[in-house]
């Protein structure tokens, strides 16, 4: 049931209302005024909320993404638009074109990466077009054919440059880079961050977004900006950075997600005919990072951690990180009933004062818990998509639905929010969030 407010079409509408809005031409700003850019993960999600609207768009999209693919095969976190100021770091302060030998020549992007969901947004092209003429498919086709060696490049450096242990783990070195940048999952592993000289800044996000409670502390943002002058020391370089790095994870959530995305591109390459070799390197890391999930789990409870390269320590928080198996897979079946259990529960969906059932990044029963600042506590509607989207695919059909018509309802209000304080369902961070009217979209479609 959707919450009195926007009618289904009436919200499907303006869900598409607002990518065109957000749309500069070639890439869709991930929001208006807050994220004036494109963001890799978020440009993925919007590509899946753009596929049922023009496969071509969605298409143009990912095109524009893969065009600022790095030459060792990292997609950056930020394409910037030409042009366009209002966000902090910028190009000059990442400084990648002048310090970095793998950044592209004709593009301004960012010197770090985020969570690999881009083959999930593939899949959703190329099952649209299935639904269409000739001509739409082809675009499709073609696309698949130009882009699938970038594809393959970009999960190729994943597993290598960030799994240099080979134990199935993705590791990162900045906290954006989980797309998760204030969770507690990484509270830890920064108070092991002693800012040295930053040069002198100005944030520009809480000028957009005013209410400071809503986006990370000052503190927080010194050690963000500490990380990208370590990397900047190390111009950016796979093999010099584990050395400089003052701040080296491995995040179980985005190994879930890549053993995910491996198997969503193995399928992909199986139906289109892509070289075996490519398509069997693709089923092993989609094993070899579910095994390392795996690894970090409680084996009673099913609940994955985090680790810290750096401190030798394992990281337990009541996060999302917890039900990164529930996504990839590959725990026994007592384990991940009792996984399921945890989620649906008190402790996260049935929290009984939640105003919708749904997952906030941090439960609330958790010390850390804060209602209404970015990843310690508010319910983010993409990462309901997602926890729905996996569901659906591993064959939890009704579970899926359930996160789907709650999110639905959350999204009622029209504002489609960046997140959502969870108690009492007030839209919080920016306006307008491209992959919020995405998730709609695909949800509608
Ligand atoms: N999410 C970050 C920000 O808030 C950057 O990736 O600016």
């Amino acid at each position: 049931m959707i919450d009195p407010g926007f009618t289904p079409t009436q919200l499907a509408a303006r869900a598409a209302y607002l990518l065109r809005g957000n749309d500069l031409g070639s890439m869709t700003t991930a929001a208006p005024r807050l994220y004036p850019h494109m963001w890799s993960w978020d440009a993925a999600f919007v590509a899946v909320g753009l596929a049922p609207l023009s496969v071509e768009r969605a298409v143009t999209e990912l095109d524009t993404l893969l065009s600022a693919q790095w030459s060792n095969g990292m997609i950056p976190h930020i394409v910037f638009a030409n042009g366009v100021d209002g966000y902090f770091p910028g190009p000059a302060r990442w400084a990648c074109r002048q310090l970095a030998a793998h950044a592209p020549a004709g593009v301004d992007t960012s010197g770090i990466t985020q969570p690999p969901v881009h083959a999930i947004a593939v899949q959703r092209i190329l099952d649209h077009a299935r639904r269409h003429g000739r001509s739409t498919r082809a675009v499709a086709e073609e696309f698949l054919d130009r882009r699938w060696p970038d594809l393959m490049r970009w999960h190729r450096w994943l597993a290598h440059a960030r799994d240099r242990d080979q134990n199935g783990r993705i590791m990162l070195y900045h906290g954006w880079e989980s797309g998760m940048d204030n969770s507690p999952r990484w509270d830890a592993a920064y108070d092991n961050v002693i800012a040295g000289s930053v040069p002198p800044y100005r944030r520009e996000d809480v000028t957009v977004v005013t209410d400071a409670s809503q986006r990370p502390t000052n503190g927080e943002y010194d050690r963000y900006l500490w990380l990208l002058e370590e990397m900047k020391s190390a111009r950016y370089d796979d093999d010099v950075l584990p050395a400089k790095m003052s701040f080296a994870v491995e995040d179980v959530f985005v190994s879930a997600i890549f053993s995910m995305a491996c198997d969503v591109l193995a399928v992909i390459g199986e139906e289109h005919s892509r070289p075996n070799s490519d398509v069997r390197e693709l089923y092993y890391w989609a094993d070899h990072f579910r095994r390392g999930v795996v690894a970090t789990t409680d084996e009673r409870t099913g609940a994955a951690r985090d680790f810290d390269l750096r401190s030798g320590r394992w990281i337990s928080t009541e996060t999302l990180a917890t039900f990164a198996p529930l996504l990839c897979g590959g725990l026994d079946r007592q384990a991940e009933r009792t996984l399921l259990h945890t989620f649906e529960g008190p402790r996260y969906c049935s929290h009984p004062d939640l105003r919708y059932a749904l997952p906030p990044s941090t439960s609330p029963v958790s010390r850390d818990f804060r209602s209404r600042e970015y990843w310690r506590g508010p319910v983010w509607p993409v990462m309901t998509w997602l926890f729905s989207w996996a569901f659906a695919r591993r064959g939890w059909a009704e579970r899926s639905l359930l996160l789907r018509a709650e999110g639905l309802r959350q999204a009622a209000d029209g504002t489609f929010a960046e997140y959502y304080e969870p108690f009492t369902g007030e839209p919080l961070g920016s306006m307008q969030q491209s992959w919020t009217a995405a998730a709609v979209l695909d949800w509608l479609g």
